[in-house]
């Protein structure tokens, strides 16, 4: 039988000898087999552990992008929702010309594909701190949807409003402001423009640390976002304080005939506020040309916007200061000067006009005060101010 499978070969075996075959090549081949099986066995186990290996990294490597596609969808998946929310942190990195430039995108259909909430922007131009804030706080309480607020100081300074308070962390990136000079406007386009981030801001009221509001917020909002116009001072005044300021190298951008000067505490709304910031005609002649004795910050603003947009303004500003002392700076008003007499001064001021109609509610904010001013006004403000 050994012979017959050498001789014969396998196969031949198979036909007449199938059970035997069985039993004969079972006796020769037990080694080799066993040779066999621990060779696959051992490339097996060699395969499984390469294999283990391989399914490792690419677990790993499969891993890297599901974490990445758990934070991408707000990149991905654009939602309206991620165009319209407003900055969470105010502070960028952005440089004033990279600002300037974001700020100035204006959507170009006029209906907004969403409930817009019209907020007015109280932007804050002061040294450092806000030592009327608690008025501001008692104003504002109970309207959070419809304002936001930003303050321009001194990059030096280290705000310390607790985070209750509606002032905390609305401070924006700033600069020194010098009084008169280009850096003052510098501050104001800055705080306009940061402002301008929100889509939900409509209107924009320049404010100082020495302002107060002089009526509750209801009637500043109903005043404010019922006007047809703007609030920016504006008047031709003859003589070396006004027209005598020009200098005709502004001209063919600015002629005398459009020149004019206003107080710099505005409210302006979402246009005019763009016009500001994306100003590039206009900006090079005052920076070169209104130097003082040309005080830039009482001209560039009303002068640009009496030639871009002159229907759009009241010519009138809507903060009450007291020039009537006489001297460069306004009169300041402390402790002593809250008064019945003191409101009463102020609320007969003379008529002025409303959306083309004569009232005597001309005023929303008054300056200056004190510091020493803030506790009679927080102990009458129910009846001076009406909140
Ligand atoms: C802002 O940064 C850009 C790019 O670095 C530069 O070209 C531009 O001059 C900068 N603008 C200002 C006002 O610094
Ligand atoms: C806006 O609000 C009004 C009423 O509050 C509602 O009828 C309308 O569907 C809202 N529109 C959008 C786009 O959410
Ligand atoms: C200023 O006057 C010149 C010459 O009359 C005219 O060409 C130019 O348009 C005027 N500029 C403005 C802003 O009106
Ligand atoms: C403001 O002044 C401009 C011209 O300087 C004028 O066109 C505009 O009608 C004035 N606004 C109002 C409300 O009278």
């Amino acid at each position: 039988m050994k012979s017959r499978v050498g001789s014969h070969g396998s196969l031949e075996e198979g036909k007449d000898t199938g059970g035997a075959r069985v039993v004969t090549q079972y006796k020769p081949l037990p080694l080799r087999l066993l040779q066999f099986l621990l060779l696959f066995l051992g490339l097996g186990i060699v395969f499984s552990f390469v294999s283990m290996y391989m399914v490792r990294y690419s677990v790993v490597q499969n891993v890297i992008p599901m974490v990445q596609s758990r934070f991408q969808p707000c990149i991905q998946q654009l939602s309206l929702e991620s165009w319209i929310r407003p900055p969470s942190n105010l502070l960028h990195s952005m440089n004033d010309s990279q600002l300037f430039w974001r700020a100035s995108i204006v959507p170009q259909i006029k209906d907004y594909p969403f409930n817009r909430t019209r907020k007015i922007a109280f932007m804050f131009l002061t040294r450092g701190p806000l030592p009327l804030a608690p008025l501001w706080e008692r104003f504002l309480k109970g309207n959070d949807e419809l304002f936001s607020i930003y303050i321009h100081s001194l990059p030096s300074y280290i705000p310390d409003f607790p985070p209750s308070s509606v002032f905390h962390g609305r401070q924006i990136p700033s600069k020194v402001a010098e009084w008169g000079r280009m850096s003052m406007c510098d501050a104001e386009r800055r705080l306009l423009a940061n402002a301008l981030l929100d889509i939900s801001n409509e209107w924009f009221v320049l404010l100082s640390e020495a302002c107060i509001p002089l009526h509750n917020f209801k009637a500043v909002y109903h005043y404010i976002s019922r006007s047809r116009y703007s609030f920016m001072g504006a008047v031709d005044e003859p003589g070396p304080y006004g027209r005598g300021r020009y200098n005709t190298n502004m001209t063919p951008e600015v002629n005398l005939t459009e020149w004019r000067k206003g107080s710099q505490w505005f409210e302006v709304n979402r246009k005019l506020a763009v016009d500001i910031v994306k100003d590039e005609v206009y900006y090079p002649k005052f920076e070169q040309f209104c130097r003082p004795a040309c005080y830039v910050d009482e001209h560039y603003f009303p002068t640009m916007l009496t030639i871009e947009s002159p229907r759009l303004l009241a010519n009138r500003t809507l903060t009450w200061v007291d020039w009537s002392r006489g001297g460069a700076h306004p009169a300041t008003f402390g402790k002593a000067d809250i008064t019945d007499q003191f409101f009463k001064k102020i609320s007969d001021s003379p008529l002025c006009i409303y959306n083309n109609q004569p009232t005597s509610l001309c005023f929303l904010f008054a300056r200056k005060f004190a510091p020493s001013a803030l506790d009679p006004l927080l102990e009458h403000s129910a009846k001076f101010l009406g909140f």
